[in-house]
């Protein structure tokens, strides 16, 4: 159990240490070797890279270089990813067999391995992470830690402003302060609904009931979408610390964390970030010596994508079968074992922390009118970078696909991005300029969804892609709603138009 001051004391002086890690100019002759360990470059031998730069570095007695596992980079396409801190080189498509010539090269000669370096849409080389197409545009808020810092590591959190919300929150705020904040921001729900994050928030807090719970909704059952899952297996402590903030706010002091079996990586990381947020008092008793008591636990899901719905989701972490409830009763009122119960996707609760240490002023300032801050995508099917891309609210389709997404590959048309998941919709060419928001994808027929964007060029059959989604919601589905409800006469309009 650690006092504030020693947490602030970590804080510092890890935070020192780290800068090299978000300082291009650090002043130091250390080394930070990022490999990504997100699913997909692990998937394709991202720990056998790790393996292999430590064995070469303990060869050649380099004492300055280090070798840090991390999140998602966002760029899966050109997994598996190295970075190279503090220049911010960034390599692509990293084999086992290349680290010796990295180390060699890059480290001891100061000589760029220019052959696994990407290029831009113009041709040129990238030498630094920030000058890559793809980043250009994309501001990163839920994503701010994935990619730079060990997720298994509570230090590394904590140097980067990591329990600084919640102290803040703990030591100067009352509950209501804080659902005021969350309020002012506009945060809305991301995992589908866009229900506002401060109303749910205030109206849990009204009950009167000695027991209410927090459930964060890691579910994410959209096929193509893995928003949620990067989050967590990158940033584990920033959901764990969000939980908390939320638990002080409605007065809850449990957790449940509902997280889909098929995410063992992301379900490893909780696992050790609660243990590690447990030994430093951030979770538990008197947390912060404060007198709140918070704690998390997690649920795994057998992947039903009918879980994902909140009411299924609380009745399969009863113990029963993942089945719609009727609403009302809400959640917020009787939900969790009957109990007042908030309910909050993984990426709405990335945010949190940042609003509180930011101001919801601040937040408020990204985006559209009504949807404010930024939106996670995972971008995939027929684009040159697919991949994971969290932009302000109010970025347009067209910068999406093209000026982060690289286009369409082999020169091929774009034909339809399908987006919000199977009650989600197509949307077509002449809609590639609308800015994307939670209004203006509805009112084109489609909806903003967790996050799935999967891009088509024209040799894609619409009719299959529909039959497709039919065929998951039928088998999918609890069968007592329909599911499709969104597919409505707009969006067979788009259909007609694209077929
Ligand atoms: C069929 C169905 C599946 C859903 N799946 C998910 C999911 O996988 N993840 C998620 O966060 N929300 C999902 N939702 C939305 C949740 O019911 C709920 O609105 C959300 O978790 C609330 O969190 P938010 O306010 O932070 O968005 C689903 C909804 C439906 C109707």
């Amino acid at each position: 159990m650690k006092t504030i001051q020693e947490i602030e004391k970590i804080r510092n002086e890890k935070r020192t240490e780290l800068d090299l890690r978000i300082n291009t100019q650090a002043n130091t002759r250390e080394k930070h070797i990022l490999v990504c360990r997100g699913t997909g470059c692990t998937s394709s031998k991202s720990p056998k890279i790790i393996e292999t730069f430590r064995k070469i570095i303990e060869e050649k007695n380099l004492q300055n270089v280090r070798v840090i596992q991390t999140g998602c980079f966002g760029l899966c396409a050109k997994g598996p990813i190295v970075i190279i801190r503090p220049e911010e080189t960034f390599y692509a498509h990293v084999k086992p067999e290349d680290c010796e010539e990295i180390i060699q090269s890059h480290i001891c000669e100061g000589k760029k391995v220019e052959r696994l370096l990407c290029k831009n849409i113009d041709g040129k080389l990238v030498h630094q992470l920030n000058k890559l197409d793809f980043y250009k545009k994309q501001k990163r808020i839920a994503l701010k830690n994935c990619g730079l810092i060990d997720p298994e590591n509570i230090d590394e959190y904590i140097a980067f402003d990591g329990y600084k919300a919640i102290q803040q929150v703990l030591t100067e705020m009352k509950p209501n302060d804080v659902i005021d904040m969350i309020t002012k921001s506009g945060l809305r729900g991301r995992g589908g609904a866009g229900f506002p994050t401060g109303k749910k928030w205030s109206f849990a807090q009204k009950e009167q009931e000695d027991q209410k719970y927090i459930v964060c909704n890691a579910d994410e059952g959209d096929p193509g979408a893995f928003m949620d899952r990067s989050i967590l297996e990158g940033d584990p402590h920033c959901v764990l610390e969000a939980m908390a903030i939320a638990g002080f706010a409605i007065g809850a002091n449990q957790g449940y964390i509902y997280v889909r079996a098929e995410y063992p990586i992301a379900v490893q990381r909780l696992k050790i970030a609660i243990n590690q947020a447990r030994e430093y008092g951030l979770l538990g008793d008197n947390i912060l010596g404060t007198g709140f008591q918070f704690d998390i636990d997690i649920r795994l899901g057998a992947g039903a994508f009918v879980c994902g719905e909140e009411t299924a989701l609380l009745e399969s972490i009863e113990g029963r079968r993942g089945q719609p409830r009727v609403k009302p009763p809400y959640p917020a009122s009787q939900g969790l074992f009957g109990k007042p119960t908030v309910i909050n996707n993984v990426e709405t609760l990335a945010n949190i922390t940042k609003i509180i240490l930011n101001g919801a002023d601040w937040y408020a300032s990204i985006g559209t009118e009504n949807s404010k801050g930024t939106k996670v995508f995972a971008l995939g099917g027929n684009v040159n970078n697919v991949g994971l891309v969290e932009v302000p609210m109010g970025t347009t389709l067209r910068e999406i696909v093209y000026d982060i997404g690289g286009g369409i590959p082999n020169g091929r048309n774009f034909k339809a991005a399908q987006t919000g998941g199977p009650s989600g919709g197509c949307i077509p060419a002449e809609h590639l300029d609308t800015p994307i928001d939670y209004e203006s994808l509805a009112q084109i027929g489609s909806m903003m969804g967790s996050g799935g964007l999967i891009v088509m060029d024209d040799t894609k059959c619409m009719v299959n892609l529909a039959k497709f989604y039919l065929e998951f919601t039928v088998a999918e589905s609890c069968r007592k709603m329909y599911a499709m409800q969104n597919w409505n006469q707009k969006n067979a309009r788009n259909f007609r138009k694209i077929v």
